[in-house]
């Protein structure tokens, strides 16, 4: 992990780790809006080149501000957030929170929605209220976690894809209609078929739904190769040793509310979820929150994660450009 203590970024790290190019005003008082209208082209191409942008000192405006800032770097509004798999409350439209997890967990590096058929290409943090200590949102190059995969790693996933399996089970967990945002059994199915997601309702009343993706896609802009995937993210490994232990106690494998497996249904070893952690938090970095900071993330090349922290900590989110568009 390396932490970010200058201003600017440090000299030699382009290219290399994600670290946030930072643009700060000239002038106090700047509004953002202004200056990503004037700067458009050249943020846009910053953020490509390095992953993550951060934009310090500038005037927000708030949430309200915060939710023209993505408009008026994106061109458009942004997007709903659906097939939710982590708890998160709307603060205005479509600006949530980030999300509402214990503070004294970690959540680990991930890429917004990679496990979907479609995800944001964009997001977008907003620090309305810096944590006391930690809460940083570390960032992780995926072409750099890529390149830390052990080749025949590397080789066993592209040949086999990758699976999530979650299941909704009765009384445990976010329960189905939630994650959906729908009661509706029938539009479940139809929502999961749409998406390449295969959907098994349970005698108990629950569901199970699997879907195969890819592990490694290319950049639609700089056709670099990105290890983009949940596989490490969502695989039971990864959670804090006593959760996964007490999971793994009531559930079997398949069974647990979530967990990833090889494309066609074989188990990812421990020791290859220990492995690819171990890639991405070689290629991590971090920065503290300071009030007012934006981070715009190129989502296909930049992974994301949240330290624990102490203190109140309101950071909102936001997600734009989806992959399909
Ligand atoms: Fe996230």
């Amino acid at each position: 992990m390396t932490t970010i203590t200058s201003e600017e970024t440090p000299a030699g790290w382009a290219g290399e780790g994600t670290v946030p190019g930072v643009r700060r005003p000239d002038a106090p008082g700047t509004g953002i809006h202004e200056y990503i209208d004037a700067n458009r082209a050249e943020l846009r191409a910053l953020l490509t080149e390095r992953g993550a942008l951060l934009l310090r000192g500038f005037e927000v405006g708030g949430v309200d501000g915060f939710d023209g800032t993505v408009r008026a770097f994106s061109g458009t509004p942004p997007l709903a957030y659906a097939e939710r798999s982590s708890p998160r409350s709307t603060i205005k439209g479509q600006v949530y929170t980030s999300t509402d997890y214990p503070p004294d967990e970690e959540i680990f590096l991930h890429n917004e929605n990679s496990y979907q058929a479609v995800w944001p290409r964009t997001l977008y943090f907003f620090c309305a209220e810096p944590p006391l200590t930690q809460g940083a949102t570390p960032l992780a190059d995926i072409r750099r976690v890529l390149r830390a995969v052990d080749p025949g790693v590397r080789a066993e996933f592209e040949a086999r894809g990758w699976q999530v399996v979650r299941n909704f089970h009765a009384g445990f967990g976010v329960p189905w209609q939630e994650a959906f945002n729908t009661s509706d059994k029938d539009g479940v199915v139809a929502y999961c078929r749409e998406r390449g997601i295969d959907a098994e309702w349970r005698p108990d009343g629950g569901l199970r739904t699997t879907a195969v993706r890819k592990a490694v896609h290319r950049h639609p802009v700089t056709g670099e190769e990105v290890w983009f995937n949940h596989a490490t993210f969502f695989h039971v490994g990864t959670l804090a040793p006593e959760v996964g232990a007490g999971l793994r106690a009531i559930f079997a494998d398949e069974d647990l509310p979530t967990n990833t497996f090889y494309g066609d249904g074989g188990a990812i070893p421990d020791e290859v979820a220990d492995h690819l952690r171990a890639a991405y938090r070689s290629a991590s970095v971090r920065f503290d929150w300071q009030r007012d900071d934006v981070l715009v993330v190129d989502n296909m090349l930049a992974a994301h994660a949240r330290e624990p922290f102490t203190g109140p900590r309101r950071i909102a989110v936001a997600m734009a450009e989806p992959s399909d568009a």
